[in-house]
Protein backbone atom coordinates (compact mmCIF):
# COMPACT_ATOMS: atom_id res chain seq x y z
CA UNK A 1 0.00 0.00 0.00
CA UNK A 2 1.19 3.45 -0.87
CA UNK A 3 0.78 4.65 2.54
CA UNK A 4 2.04 1.90 4.78
CA UNK A 5 4.89 0.44 2.00
CA UNK A 6 5.80 3.79 -0.22
CA UNK A 7 8.98 2.42 -0.78
CA UNK A 8 8.47 -1.07 -2.18
CA UNK A 9 5.37 1.34 -3.47
CA UNK A 10 8.09 3.24 -5.70
CA UNK A 11 10.21 0.21 -6.39
CA UNK A 12 7.45 -1.36 -7.73
CA UNK A 13 6.49 2.08 -10.03
CA UNK A 14 9.89 2.06 -11.49
CA UNK A 15 10.05 -1.11 -12.68
CA UNK A 16 6.63 -0.64 -14.78
CA UNK A 17 7.86 2.38 -15.83
CA UNK A 18 11.31 0.67 -16.87
CA UNK A 19 9.26 -2.26 -18.46
CA UNK A 20 6.34 -0.12 -20.33
CA UNK A 21 10.29 2.09 -21.98
CA UNK A 22 11.81 -1.55 -22.65
CA UNK A 23 8.94 -2.91 -24.28
CA UNK A 24 7.65 -0.01 -25.97
CA UNK A 25 4.16 0.24 -24.65
CA UNK A 26 2.25 3.21 -23.88
CA UNK A 27 4.35 5.18 -20.53
CA UNK A 28 0.66 6.22 -19.31
CA UNK A 29 -0.58 2.38 -19.31
CA UNK A 30 -1.30 0.92 -16.01
CA UNK A 31 0.97 -1.76 -14.80
CA UNK A 32 -0.03 -4.66 -12.18
CA UNK A 33 2.41 -6.88 -11.05
CA UNK A 34 0.65 -10.52 -10.90
CA UNK A 35 1.43 -14.56 -10.38
CA UNK A 36 2.32 -14.95 -14.17
CA UNK A 37 0.61 -14.58 -17.75
CA UNK A 38 -2.45 -16.67 -16.79
CA UNK A 39 -3.46 -14.05 -14.70
CA UNK A 40 -2.06 -11.03 -16.47
CA UNK A 41 -4.56 -12.21 -19.15
CA UNK A 42 -7.44 -12.35 -16.33
CA UNK A 43 -6.69 -8.91 -15.81
CA UNK A 44 -6.09 -7.38 -19.01
CA UNK A 45 -9.24 -9.30 -20.44
CA UNK A 46 -11.29 -8.28 -16.91
CA UNK A 47 -10.28 -4.65 -18.10
CA UNK A 48 -11.42 -5.22 -21.92
CA UNK A 49 -14.95 -6.88 -20.53
CA UNK A 50 -15.75 -4.19 -18.19
CA UNK A 51 -14.83 -1.08 -20.31
CA UNK A 52 -16.86 -2.82 -22.98
CA UNK A 53 -20.02 -3.46 -21.03
CA UNK A 54 -19.70 0.19 -19.64
CA UNK A 55 -19.56 1.37 -23.25
CA UNK A 56 -22.83 -0.24 -23.63
CA UNK A 57 -24.52 1.17 -20.16
CA UNK A 58 -23.53 -1.67 -18.31
CA UNK A 59 -21.59 -1.83 -14.64
CA UNK A 60 -19.68 -4.81 -14.18
CA UNK A 61 -18.97 -3.72 -10.73
CA UNK A 62 -22.81 -3.66 -9.99
CA UNK A 63 -24.46 -5.39 -11.77
CA UNK A 64 -22.51 -8.66 -12.36
CA UNK A 65 -22.00 -10.17 -15.50
CA UNK A 66 -25.44 -12.08 -15.60
CA UNK A 67 -28.09 -10.87 -17.97
CA UNK A 68 -25.21 -8.74 -19.66
CA UNK A 69 -24.82 -7.55 -23.40
CA UNK A 70 -23.50 -10.54 -24.82
CA UNK A 71 -20.02 -10.02 -24.97
CA UNK A 72 -17.71 -11.69 -27.97
CA UNK A 73 -14.16 -12.86 -27.67
CA UNK A 74 -12.44 -13.58 -30.71
CA UNK A 75 -8.95 -15.74 -31.01
CA UNK A 76 -6.59 -17.27 -32.79
CA UNK A 77 -6.84 -20.45 -33.81
CA UNK A 78 -3.35 -21.29 -31.90
CA UNK A 79 -4.01 -19.21 -28.96
CA UNK A 80 -2.57 -20.02 -25.74
CA UNK A 81 -4.77 -22.12 -23.57
CA UNK A 82 -4.41 -19.18 -20.21
CA UNK A 83 -6.07 -17.30 -22.85
CA UNK A 84 -9.35 -19.84 -22.45
CA UNK A 85 -9.21 -20.07 -18.83
CA UNK A 86 -9.19 -16.38 -18.43
CA UNK A 87 -12.23 -15.76 -20.24
CA UNK A 88 -13.73 -18.68 -18.70
CA UNK A 89 -12.85 -16.83 -15.34
CA UNK A 90 -14.67 -13.81 -16.32
CA UNK A 91 -17.59 -15.33 -17.12
CA UNK A 92 -17.21 -15.66 -20.94
CA UNK A 93 -17.79 -18.99 -21.68
CA UNK A 94 -15.66 -20.28 -25.09
CA UNK A 95 -14.15 -17.86 -27.20
CA UNK A 96 -14.57 -17.73 -31.17
CA UNK A 97 -11.75 -19.09 -32.87
CA UNK A 98 -10.07 -17.04 -36.02
CA UNK A 99 -8.15 -18.80 -38.79
CA UNK A 100 -4.23 -19.05 -38.42
CA UNK A 101 -1.02 -19.61 -40.94
CA UNK A 102 1.07 -22.60 -41.11
CA UNK A 103 2.86 -20.90 -38.31
CA UNK A 104 -0.23 -20.27 -35.98
CA UNK A 105 -0.41 -16.59 -36.52
CA UNK A 106 -3.99 -15.25 -36.91
CA UNK A 107 -5.16 -14.34 -40.46
CA UNK A 108 -6.54 -10.63 -40.12
CA UNK A 109 -8.44 -10.71 -43.22
CA UNK A 110 -10.26 -13.89 -41.68
CA UNK A 111 -10.49 -11.54 -38.48
CA UNK A 112 -11.86 -8.40 -40.57
CA UNK A 113 -14.22 -10.68 -41.80
CA UNK A 114 -15.58 -12.08 -38.26
CA UNK A 115 -15.58 -8.80 -36.91
CA UNK A 116 -17.90 -7.95 -39.59
CA UNK A 117 -20.41 -10.84 -38.64
CA UNK A 118 -21.62 -9.93 -35.41
CA UNK A 119 -22.22 -6.39 -33.51
CA UNK A 120 -21.72 -7.61 -29.58
CA UNK A 121 -18.68 -5.94 -28.34
CA UNK A 122 -15.74 -7.72 -29.17
CA UNK A 123 -12.53 -8.31 -27.38
CA UNK A 124 -9.57 -9.78 -29.98
CA UNK A 125 -6.82 -11.74 -28.21
CA UNK A 126 -3.69 -11.69 -29.98
CA UNK A 127 -0.40 -13.63 -30.13
CA UNK A 128 3.02 -12.77 -29.23
CA UNK A 129 4.86 -15.62 -29.53
CA UNK A 130 3.12 -19.11 -30.67
CA UNK A 131 4.44 -22.07 -28.20
CA UNK A 132 5.34 -24.17 -30.98
CA UNK A 133 6.59 -21.90 -33.76
CA UNK A 134 7.26 -18.80 -31.55
CA UNK A 135 5.14 -16.90 -34.50
CA UNK A 136 3.82 -13.22 -33.92
CA UNK A 137 0.57 -12.38 -34.83
CA UNK A 138 0.40 -9.50 -37.38
CA UNK A 139 -0.20 -6.66 -34.98
CA UNK A 140 -0.61 -3.61 -37.19
CA UNK A 141 -3.51 -4.92 -39.79
CA UNK A 142 -5.11 -6.90 -36.27
CA UNK A 143 -5.22 -3.80 -34.36
CA UNK A 144 -6.81 -1.87 -37.43
CA UNK A 145 -9.22 -3.91 -38.17
CA UNK A 146 -10.67 -4.12 -34.62
CA UNK A 147 -10.41 -0.87 -33.98
CA UNK A 148 -12.46 0.20 -36.55
CA UNK A 149 -14.97 -2.09 -35.52
CA UNK A 150 -14.99 -0.79 -32.10
CA UNK A 151 -13.53 -4.10 -30.21
CA UNK A 152 -10.57 -4.05 -27.72
CA UNK A 153 -7.04 -5.83 -28.61
CA UNK A 154 -5.21 -7.99 -25.96
CA UNK A 155 -2.64 -9.87 -26.48
CA UNK A 156 -0.79 -12.60 -24.60
CA UNK A 157 2.82 -12.23 -24.91
CA UNK A 158 4.08 -14.69 -21.93
CA UNK A 159 7.38 -14.75 -23.52
CA UNK A 160 7.45 -13.15 -27.04
CA UNK A 161 6.51 -9.51 -25.80
CA UNK A 162 10.22 -9.28 -25.12
CA UNK A 163 11.06 -9.64 -28.53
CA UNK A 164 9.87 -5.47 -28.30
CA UNK A 165 13.00 -4.79 -26.46
CA UNK A 166 15.20 -6.12 -29.33
CA UNK A 167 15.91 -3.66 -31.92
CA UNK A 168 16.67 -6.56 -34.23
CA UNK A 169 13.44 -8.24 -33.37
CA UNK A 170 11.26 -4.93 -34.20
CA UNK A 171 10.20 -6.42 -37.23
CA UNK A 172 8.14 -9.01 -35.28
CA UNK A 173 6.05 -6.52 -33.46
CA UNK A 174 5.42 -3.93 -35.78
CA UNK A 175 1.74 -2.65 -34.36
CA UNK A 176 2.51 -4.15 -30.87
CA UNK A 177 1.86 -1.12 -29.33
CA UNK A 178 -1.34 0.05 -30.76
CA UNK A 179 -2.91 -2.88 -28.65
CA UNK A 180 -5.00 -2.14 -25.49
CA UNK A 181 -3.76 -4.20 -23.03
CA UNK A 182 -0.64 -6.49 -22.82
CA UNK A 183 0.16 -9.59 -20.73
CA UNK A 184 3.62 -10.95 -19.99
CA UNK A 185 5.66 -13.23 -17.52
CA UNK A 186 8.95 -11.80 -15.62
CA UNK A 187 9.77 -15.64 -14.99
CA UNK A 188 10.10 -16.20 -18.63
CA UNK A 189 12.76 -14.34 -21.04
CA UNK A 190 13.43 -12.01 -18.30
CA UNK A 191 14.55 -15.31 -16.15
CA UNK A 192 12.86 -13.42 -12.69
CA UNK A 193 11.84 -16.07 -10.09
CA UNK A 194 8.58 -17.36 -10.38
CA UNK A 195 6.07 -15.71 -9.89
CA UNK A 196 5.54 -12.91 -11.73
CA UNK A 197 3.01 -12.13 -14.43
CA UNK A 198 2.62 -8.38 -15.38
CA UNK A 199 -0.65 -7.09 -16.99
CA UNK A 200 -0.11 -3.99 -19.07
CA UNK A 201 -3.35 -1.93 -19.53
CA UNK A 202 -3.20 1.68 -22.00
CA UNK A 203 -6.50 2.95 -20.18
CA UNK A 204 -5.17 3.09 -16.37
CA UNK A 205 -8.43 3.54 -15.84
CA UNK A 206 -9.81 0.50 -16.64
CA UNK A 207 -7.39 -1.51 -14.76
CA UNK A 208 -8.60 0.21 -11.66
CA UNK A 209 -12.03 0.01 -12.19
CA UNK A 210 -11.86 -3.74 -12.88
CA UNK A 211 -10.07 -4.41 -9.66
CA UNK A 212 -10.00 -0.92 -7.40
CA UNK A 213 -12.58 -1.22 -4.50
CA UNK A 214 -12.85 0.82 -1.17
CA UNK A 215 -12.74 -0.47 2.34
CA UNK A 216 -12.81 1.98 5.61
CA UNK A 217 -9.82 0.30 7.08
CA UNK A 218 -7.72 1.34 3.55
CA UNK A 219 -6.37 4.76 3.51
CA UNK A 220 -6.93 6.30 -0.24
CA UNK A 221 -4.07 8.10 -2.37
CA UNK A 222 -5.69 9.83 -5.63
CA UNK A 223 -2.88 7.98 -7.33
CA UNK A 224 -4.01 4.08 -7.07
CA UNK A 225 -2.47 1.41 -4.85
CA UNK A 226 -1.34 -1.08 -6.32
CA UNK A 227 -3.48 -3.58 -5.28
CA UNK A 228 -5.93 -1.96 -7.09
CA UNK A 229 -4.51 -2.78 -10.18
CA UNK A 230 -4.49 -6.66 -9.76
CA UNK A 231 -6.85 -9.91 -8.28
CA UNK A 232 -5.00 -9.89 -4.87
CA UNK A 233 -5.06 -7.79 -2.17
CA UNK A 234 -1.71 -9.12 -0.22
CA UNK A 235 0.81 -10.51 -2.06
CA UNK A 236 4.75 -10.37 -2.50
CA UNK A 237 6.53 -7.33 -3.95
CA UNK A 238 6.81 -8.68 -7.18
CA UNK A 239 7.99 -5.75 -9.02
CA UNK A 240 11.11 -5.85 -6.87
CA UNK A 241 12.67 -8.79 -8.16
CA UNK A 242 11.27 -7.33 -11.90
CA UNK A 243 13.78 -4.02 -11.25
CA UNK A 244 16.59 -5.61 -9.88
CA UNK A 245 16.94 -7.66 -12.89
CA UNK A 246 16.39 -4.88 -15.24
CA UNK A 247 18.35 -2.95 -12.90
CA UNK A 248 20.63 -5.18 -13.53
CA UNK A 249 20.87 -5.95 -17.11
CA UNK A 250 20.35 -2.29 -17.80
CA UNK A 251 18.46 -1.75 -21.80
CA UNK A 252 21.48 -3.44 -23.69
CA UNK A 253 21.76 -6.00 -20.99
CA UNK A 254 18.32 -6.80 -21.82
CA UNK A 255 18.65 -6.66 -25.52
CA UNK A 256 21.45 -9.22 -25.26
CA UNK A 257 19.01 -11.57 -22.99
CA UNK A 258 16.84 -11.42 -26.00
CA UNK A 259 18.90 -11.68 -28.91
CA UNK A 260 20.84 -14.53 -26.85
CA UNK A 261 18.25 -16.10 -26.41
CA UNK A 262 17.24 -16.16 -29.77
CA UNK A 263 20.85 -17.08 -31.06
CA UNK A 264 20.70 -20.34 -29.25
CA UNK A 265 17.15 -21.31 -30.30
CA UNK A 266 18.64 -20.61 -33.94
CA UNK A 267 21.93 -22.56 -32.91
CA UNK A 268 19.66 -25.41 -32.01
CA UNK A 269 17.28 -25.55 -35.25
CA UNK A 270 20.69 -25.67 -37.45
CA UNK A 271 22.39 -28.88 -35.18
CA UNK A 272 18.71 -30.34 -34.48
CA UNK A 273 17.43 -30.22 -38.32
CA UNK A 274 21.33 -32.52 -38.80
CA UNK A 275 20.20 -34.94 -36.64
CA UNK A 276 19.63 -37.70 -39.32
CA UNK A 277 15.32 -38.45 -38.91
CA UNK A 278 14.30 -34.99 -37.29
CA UNK A 279 12.88 -32.61 -38.43
CA UNK A 280 12.56 -28.99 -37.47
CA UNK A 281 8.76 -28.12 -38.17
CA UNK A 282 8.50 -24.29 -37.41
CA UNK A 283 10.17 -21.34 -38.66
CA UNK A 284 12.89 -20.31 -36.00
CA UNK A 285 11.62 -16.43 -35.69
CA UNK A 286 11.98 -16.27 -31.35
CA UNK A 287 12.79 -18.52 -29.03
CA UNK A 288 10.76 -21.98 -29.75
CA UNK A 289 11.90 -24.85 -31.96
CA UNK A 290 9.74 -27.37 -32.60
CA UNK A 291 10.96 -30.63 -34.12
CA UNK A 292 9.56 -33.99 -34.88
CA UNK A 293 10.69 -37.67 -35.98
CA UNK A 294 10.02 -39.61 -38.99
CA UNK A 295 6.26 -40.55 -37.37
CA UNK A 296 4.81 -40.00 -34.06
CA UNK A 297 5.67 -43.23 -32.63
CA UNK A 298 9.51 -42.43 -33.01
CA UNK A 299 8.55 -38.70 -31.50
CA UNK A 300 7.03 -40.22 -28.88
CA UNK A 301 9.92 -42.73 -28.03
CA UNK A 302 12.67 -40.78 -28.41
CA UNK A 303 10.97 -38.30 -25.68
CA UNK A 304 10.20 -41.02 -23.51
CA UNK A 305 14.15 -41.65 -23.74
CA UNK A 306 15.02 -38.14 -23.23
CA UNK A 307 12.97 -37.87 -20.11
CA UNK A 308 13.90 -40.86 -18.21
CA UNK A 309 17.48 -39.95 -19.13
CA UNK A 310 16.27 -36.64 -17.55
CA UNK A 311 19.12 -34.24 -18.99
CA UNK A 312 17.45 -32.76 -21.89
CA UNK A 313 13.01 -32.46 -21.28
CA UNK A 314 11.66 -30.73 -24.17
CA UNK A 315 8.05 -31.13 -23.99
CA UNK A 316 5.84 -33.31 -25.61
CA UNK A 317 2.82 -31.71 -27.38
CA UNK A 318 1.41 -32.12 -30.15
CA UNK A 319 1.41 -29.62 -33.11
CA UNK A 320 -0.89 -29.66 -37.09
CA UNK A 321 -1.61 -33.11 -35.73
CA UNK A 322 1.82 -34.30 -35.08
CA UNK A 323 3.82 -35.21 -32.22
CA UNK A 324 6.00 -33.53 -31.77
CA UNK A 325 9.91 -31.84 -29.01
CA UNK A 326 8.97 -28.64 -28.14
CA UNK A 327 12.25 -26.49 -26.96
CA UNK A 328 11.88 -23.20 -25.27
CA UNK A 329 15.36 -21.27 -24.51
CA UNK A 330 14.20 -19.00 -21.61
CA UNK A 331 16.41 -19.43 -19.32
CA UNK A 332 19.44 -16.43 -19.04
CA UNK A 333 21.68 -19.30 -18.86
CA UNK A 334 21.69 -21.05 -21.56
CA UNK A 335 25.06 -20.60 -23.85
CA UNK A 336 26.75 -22.26 -26.32
CA UNK A 337 27.69 -25.64 -24.08
CA UNK A 338 23.94 -26.07 -22.70
CA UNK A 339 22.94 -26.10 -26.52
CA UNK A 340 26.08 -28.26 -27.86
CA UNK A 341 24.91 -30.82 -25.26
CA UNK A 342 21.44 -30.99 -26.34
CA UNK A 343 21.81 -31.23 -29.74
CA UNK A 344 24.10 -34.28 -28.54
CA UNK A 345 21.84 -35.84 -26.20
CA UNK A 346 18.78 -35.62 -28.64
CA UNK A 347 20.89 -37.22 -31.88
CA UNK A 348 22.12 -40.07 -29.26
CA UNK A 349 18.46 -40.58 -28.45
CA UNK A 350 17.27 -40.52 -31.95
CA UNK A 351 20.11 -42.62 -33.07
CA UNK A 352 19.39 -45.20 -30.18
CA UNK A 353 15.64 -45.43 -30.95
CA UNK A 354 15.93 -45.81 -34.40
CA UNK A 355 18.42 -48.23 -34.29
CA UNK A 356 16.72 -50.45 -32.24
CA UNK A 357 18.15 -49.83 -28.96
CA UNK A 358 15.13 -47.85 -27.38
C1 LIG B 1 1.93 -17.93 -24.66
C2 LIG B 1 1.64 -18.22 -23.21
N1 LIG B 1 0.62 -17.57 -22.60
C3 LIG B 1 0.33 -17.78 -21.31
C4 LIG B 1 1.05 -18.65 -20.55
C5 LIG B 1 0.67 -18.85 -19.10
O1 LIG B 1 1.65 -18.30 -18.29
P1 LIG B 1 1.79 -18.68 -16.74
O2 LIG B 1 2.11 -20.16 -16.71
O3 LIG B 1 2.90 -17.84 -16.24
O4 LIG B 1 0.49 -18.40 -16.07
C6 LIG B 1 2.14 -19.35 -21.12
C7 LIG B 1 2.95 -20.35 -20.40
O5 LIG B 1 2.71 -20.98 -19.47
C8 LIG B 1 2.44 -19.12 -22.50
O6 LIG B 1 3.47 -19.74 -23.09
Amino acid sequence: MRDATPGVVAVEEVAGQWLLEALDLPSSSAVGFVTGCTTANLAGLAAARDALLAARGWDVATQGIQGAPRLRALVGAERHGSVDLALRYLGLGAPTPVAADAQGRMDPDALRAALGQDDAPTVVCAQAGNIHSGGFDPFAPICAAAHDAGAWVHVDGAFGLWAAASPALRHLVVGLADADSWATDAHKTLSTPYDSGVAVVRDAGALRRAFGHSADYLLHSQEPDPHELVPEMSRRARGVPVWAALRSLGRSGLVDLVDRLVRSSRGLAMGLAEVPGLTVLNDVVYTQVTVAAVDDETTLAVLARLHEDGLVYPSASRWHDRAVMRFSVSGYATDDVAVAQTIRTVWEAVEAVTLGEG
